[in-house]
């Protein structure tokens, strides 16, 4: 039986992406093979195809594609966890724009039959992202002030959605035409482009917010440092700054790796932390299982519905990473497969 998977030779535009048809893989020993319904687009496969990505990518060809949602199909030897047919979810971080993939079953977290795979896929990078920053790294409480940057992306917005149900009052910065769905998600948008965000918060709250969340990087993570209160918590996870089409200053490189770990010796017992997905995710198979068990709990609960940019088939994987390198759309990017 044959499959489609997209492949990337070489690093490039989105151009470089294309769809080849090839024999579907076999499960090794202890992996299922996925029939996956819903694969996610995300800026770190952007990273990883234009040769940015900060973590290792493997040998080329590969398939690109962080997250997948679908079924189980086939077991391989020494597997006991799950029958075929039943809905998985699963964070890959490679090897998701394939109409079948074949993953350690250990990866995979059982997911209710008649939940929509495109919202079950987003909670594997997005919303998993979004709730260890909030919970394991920032500990927010109730009624604790936020301020998150990209809150119309796709961890934004699952951003706004788990920290309206944390309870927490929050400022979003934002481009002027996001603005209204930032508002009806729940927070307060900044127009980032227009404005100056230190000076928002700091104009908008008595001494600053207690908790920031910063995936851009560089400079910018002392600006956002300049808005927390005494004992605020600074989470670092992106690299905007220093990626994307134009060449970064050396300033900003040199910046994006050491004020991490410099912020913290400043005064007010503010601290700062990086989060990486994958890794925190792979050292902690616990907090995997546990808060994608969560996550799955609250959608199935209907207490967040994940924001869905595009659902769109797997041979417009090109025009998907088009969308998000001119940051087109608000939430999250789905390929729909096999449907
Ligand atoms: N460390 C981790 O584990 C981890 C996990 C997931 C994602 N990430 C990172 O998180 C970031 C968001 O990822 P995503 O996939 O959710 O992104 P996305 O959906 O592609 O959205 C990114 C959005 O950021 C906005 N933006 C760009 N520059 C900005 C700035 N200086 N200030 C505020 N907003 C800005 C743009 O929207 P507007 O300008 O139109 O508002 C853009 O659409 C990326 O840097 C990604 O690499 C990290």
């Amino acid at each position: 039986m044959q499959h489609r998977r997209v492949i990337i030779v070489h690093p490039g535009g989105p151009e470089i992406l294309k769809v080849i048809e090839e024999p579907i893989p076999e499960p090794k020993h202890h992996e299922v093979r996925v029939k996956v319904l819903a694969a996610g687009v995300a800026r770190a496969d952007i990273l990883m195809r234009s040769g940015q990505y900060p973590g290792a990518v493997p040998g080329y060809p590969y398939t690109p594609g962080y997250d997948i949602a679908g079924v189980v199909d086939d077991l391989g030897e020494g597997t006991s966890k799950f029958p075929k047919g039943m809905s998985v979810v699963a964070l890959t971080e490679v090897g998701g724009y394939a109409e079948f993939v074949c993953l350690p079953e250990d990866d995979l977290v059982p997911v209710p039959n008649d939940l929509d795979p495109a919202e079950v896929v987003s909670l594997a990078l997005n919303h998993l992202t979004a709730y260890q920053m909030l919970y394991r790294f920032a500990n927010v409480q109730p009624g604790e002030l936020v301020l998150l940057h990209a809150a119309a992306s796709g961890v934004g917005t699952a951003q706004i959605l788990l920290g309206k149900l944390a309870g927490l009052t929050m400022f979003g910065t934002v481009s002027k035409r996001k603005h209204d769905i930032v508002k009806e998600l729940g927070a307060t948008p900044i127009d980032y482009q227009r404005e100056d965000f230190v000076e928002c918060v700091l104009d908008s709250t008595k001494d600053g917010v207690d908790a920031v969340f910063d995936p851009v990087g560089g400079s910018h993570l002392w600006r956002s440092f300049r808005t927390l209160r005494k004992k605020g918590r600074l989470v670092a996870y992106g690299e905007m700054a220093i990626t994307g089409a134009q060449k970064p200053k050396r300033s900003e490189n040199l910046l994006h790796h050491y004020l991490p770990r410099l912020l913290n010796y400043f005064p007010g017992r503010r601290t700062v932390k990086w989060y990486e997905v994958f890794d925190e995710n792979r050292a902690h198979s616990d907090w995997y299982h546990h808060d994608l068990a969560t996550l799955i709990a609250l959608l199935q609960e209907s207490k967040i519905k994940p924001v869905i940019a595009e659902r769109l088939p797997l041979e417009e994987a090109s025009r998907a990473h088009e969308l998000i390198e001119a940051s087109a759309v608000s939430g999250k990017i789905v390929l729909i497969l096999n449907q």
